[in-house]
């Protein structure tokens, strides 16, 4: 495998409160790695870091095996669609895109189809001339989105895309983001949806408190963390829940004895995960 993005024993404090504690994960190129964590922990900080914005306290990021972000050739690498919007409220979307294409150095026409292909690509073609200020939560993601990949970054960073944001739109991004990953860019993207991690990611590291839990594919997560799958069934109008390594045998039993009203067998997911790591759930932090 060869790595795209390298972060070395990442160590970044505010103050005295430490966002990103020692964290070391390898990226693939080609990969879409979810950061996976509650509120504060640590996964703005570590895609800043990444981007440039913030410098490490200790560690080191390596792109492409060549060097860190502050290198401008190595930052043109990357395109970044922050969790706190960076849009211009007062312009339209298509004046937007255009103002980022002059400072991508995408000028004249090759920027001007540039900037109307991404605007087909996030649906807003129809919307292209409204001001932002007019715009849905979701639909100024997807111009968030779009801003980061005008100039076709190798390695796209995505913190929260689909934050505040209508469940349409949510599967929009989720979907361009698939499209994306297809044709070969690598991506980090940061969330605190499960589900969004499950759907999206090739691999998801696991972080709380700026340290990295665990990385592993999603099946590998589950597996060594989740527990056992959950056959809940109904007889008498009572559920009873088990935990089992062998449903099937269980209600092969269940089946003899019969009067069974309904079955449903419940996969552990990331947040058994979660909480196998961590004692909480990532729902109530
Ligand atoms: N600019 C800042 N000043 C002070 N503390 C900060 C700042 N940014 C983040 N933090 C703190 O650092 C920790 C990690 O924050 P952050 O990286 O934003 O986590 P996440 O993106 O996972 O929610 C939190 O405790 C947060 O309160
Ligand atoms: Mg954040």
């Amino acid at each position: 495998m060869s790595a795209l993005l390298r972060l070395d024993d990442l160590h970044r404090s505010y103050g005295s409160t430490v966002a990103v504690d020692g964290l070391s994960l390898e990226v693939a190129s080609g990969e879409v790695l979810g950061l996976l964590g509650p509120n504060g922990a640590g996964k703005s900080t570590t895609i800043g870091m990444i981007a440039g914005l913030l410098r490490p306290d200790r560690g080191a990021v390596v792109i492409d095996g060549r060097g860190g972000p502050e290198d401008p050739e190595i930052r043109r690498l990357l395109g970044l669609a922050p969790q706190s919007l960076a849009l211009y409220d007062e312009l339209t979307a298509r004046e937007n895109l255009k103002l980022f294409a002059e400072l991508y150095d995408l000028r004249g026409s090759g920027g001007r189809e540039r900037v109307q292909e991404l605007l087909v690509a996030v649906g807003l073609d129809t919307r292209a001339d409204d001001r932002v200020a007019a715009f849905s939560g979701g639909m100024k993601r997807r111009l968030n989105l779009a801003v980061a990949l005008l100039h076709r970054p190798r390695l796209l960073l995505l913190d929260e895309p689909t934050v505040g944001v209508d469940p349409q739109s949510r599967s929009s991004i989720i979907e361009l983001i698939r499209t994306i990953a297809g044709g070969g860019t690598t991506v980090v993207y940061s969330t605190h949806y499960m589900e969004e991690a499950q759907r999206i990611c090739d691999r998801v590291a696991i972080v709380d408190h700026g340290k990295l839990l665990d990385i592993d594919t999603v099946d590998s997560l589950i597996d060594r963390h989740g527990g056992k799958p959950i056959l809940r069934t109904i007889k008498g109008g009572e559920e009873t829940r088990l935990r089992t390594d062998d449903p099937v045998r269980e209600l092969t039993a269940l089946f003899a004895a019969g009067g069974l009203e309904s079955v449903r067998i419940d996969r552990p997911d990331l947040e058994a995960v979660f909480l196998a790591l961590t004692g909480r759930t990532l729902r109530d932090v």
